[in-house]
């Protein structure tokens, strides 16, 4: 810690700082405190969508990016299910349709009935066969991406997690005077668990879901154009309720838990000084505000419940709803011909209107869905913004750079001064602690410090133990 006799050059001026040293004098430029100061905590802004693939490997990146090929696919395959779904409703009611022409006495009928049976048995079977190995690729597909984002996100995670602490090591104790301990516990603890979720199966599950909405369109546009512009009609309301049940009810969670907790705080704090309540008689008063915020929560859990209760009712009420409208629209359709005509029979198509349907239906609840996977992405990019900030912040002192002053080891005669020192802590910088002061500290000597508390003792030895800097205040 101090300097012999034998100078050791002055610090490089680019460094610009001021600097507490030991033995000779020096000075430097001072453009000290100001950049340290506490930026106003203005909001962190959250790291981009590709910034939280930061710490992943590029062997980990081909996997994420096989990962996103298996959910686009996996998410196609599941509407391609509506058109199989449709053939084998047409399947059913061509021979159906045979079968009761032929009761009802039609001997052409009976004659085509075995010809229909053996179609009818064929084409039933054609298409489990296809739903069968369909189910299989979803499920393999499914396996492959859920697999490859989970673990990824997993590595990624305990990166991240790594060099976050690693950061917070290499802080100077001006960070932790603006940032407290406490916020650095629920850093490691929530927002890499907030950043984990955001890159783990989300991001392949959105896929898959954009994936599915996209193949389901596409498959009822082309069966029937018509039926499927109708039944699109759904999609704007479902959507909405959707979208606003999920805001509703995140507000709702987020207002009851901070009630909850605020009731929390205060039954702490009165039984951690339950002498003290006990002696002033104030039980009653204080149950009576804890109370006050038990009730808030509950008013506002009402009010979620009432919310979701609302909310699904009319979005169920949507999907039977556009069943109405699909059976409805449909037999317009068939009954005008529009449907597509089939090798079995000259009436229009029941199979497509179930196929479009369906693929409607199964579109538009991927979109359902997805909310509340980007909804996790979003809150990874803001978490991801906070911990970033930490991992990328240098320090003023930074206790992992090898340069600077390594002043030589001297025994017995070296000696410590502090020479026109002014301080303010960056986290006050506006009330100097330390004025003008110059105290020398001889080896080999006991030296004391005294004054009135307050008066910057333990702020003498922090400087030079080096944990801030002294500044000349602007
Ligand atoms: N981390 C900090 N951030 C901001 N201000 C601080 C910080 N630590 C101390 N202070 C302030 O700096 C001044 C000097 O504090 P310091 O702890 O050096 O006094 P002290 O002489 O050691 O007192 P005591 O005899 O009570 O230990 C006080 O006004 C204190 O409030
Ligand atoms: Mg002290």
């Amino acid at each position: 810690m101090v300097d012999s006799a034998d100078p050791t050059p002055p610090p490089a001026p680019s460094m610009g700082r001021k600097f507490l040293f030991f033995g000779p004098r020096r000075r430097q430029g001072d453009t000290a405190v100001e950049e340290e100061k506490p930026k106003e905590e203005p909001k962190i802004p959250p790291a981009s969508f590709f910034a939280l693939f930061r710490f992943a490997t590029r062997g980990e990146i081909l996997l994420d990016i096989l990962g996103l090929i298996a959910a686009a696919a996996g998410g196609a395959a599941s509407p391609v299910m509506s058109i199989f779904f449709g053939k084998l409703t047409q399947g059913f009611v061509a021979f159906t349709l045979t079968l009761a022409e032929a009761q009802a006495g039609s001997a052409e009928a009976a004659q085509r009935l075995p010809i229909a049976a053996a179609n009818f048995r064929h084409a039933s079977g054609q298409s489990a066969t296809y739903l069968t190995i369909l189910g299989l690729g979803v499920f393999v597909t499914t396996y492959v991406y859920m697999h490859i984002w989970v673990v990824t996100a997993e590595l990624s995670g305990k990166r991240i997690r790594e060099r976050y602490l690693a950061a917070v090591l290499r802080q100077d104790p001006a960070f932790f005077d603006t940032v407290g301990a406490g916020e650095i516990v629920t850093r490691v603890q929530t927002d890499t668990h907030l950043v984990q979720q955001g890159i783990s199966e989300k991001v392949a599950l959105s896929l898959f879901f954009v994936s599915g909405f996209i193949s389901g369109f596409v498959i009822a546009f082309a069966r029937s154009w018509r039926l499927a512009i109708v039944l699109m009609t759904m999609l704007p309301f479902m959507s909405l309720v959707g979208a606003l049940l999920g805001k509703f009810m995140a507000r709702f969670t987020e207002l009851s838990l901070k009630h909850v907790a605020e009731g929390g705080t205060l039954a702490e704090e009165a039984i951690s000084s339950i002498r003290t309540t006990q002696a002033f008689g104030t039980q009653e008063k204080l149950a009576a505000l804890y109370e006050d915020f038990i009730r808030k929560a509950r008013t506002v859990d009402v009010k979620a419940a009432t919310a979701q209760g609302l909310g699904i009712g009319i979005f169920y009420f949507a999907i039977f709803a556009s069943y109405g409208l699909a059976f409805s629209y449909g037999t317009t359709l068939i009954n005008r011909g529009e449907g597509t005509y089939t090798q079995f029979v000259t009436i229009a198509d029941a199979g497509t209107v179930v196929t479009v349907f369906m693929a409607i239906l199964t579109g538009t609840a991927s979109l359902v869905v997805l909310a509340p996977e980007m909804q996790a992405i979003v809150l990874a990019m803001g978490a991801a913004g906070k911990l970033f900030q930490t991992i990328d912040r240098v320090p003023l002192i930074d206790s992992s750079d090898p340069s600077g002053l390594k002043p030589t080891p001297v025994l017995g005669s070296g000696f410590l001064e502090l020479e026109h020192v002014t301080f303010a802590y960056p986290s006050r910088s506006d009330i100097p602690v330390l004025k003008d002061i110059s105290i020398t500290f001889p080896a080999g000597k006991t030296t004391a410090l005294v004054g009135a508390s307050g008066s910057g003792k333990s702020t003498i030895i922090a400087l030079a133990e080096r944990f801030y800097d002294p500044a000349v205040l602007g």
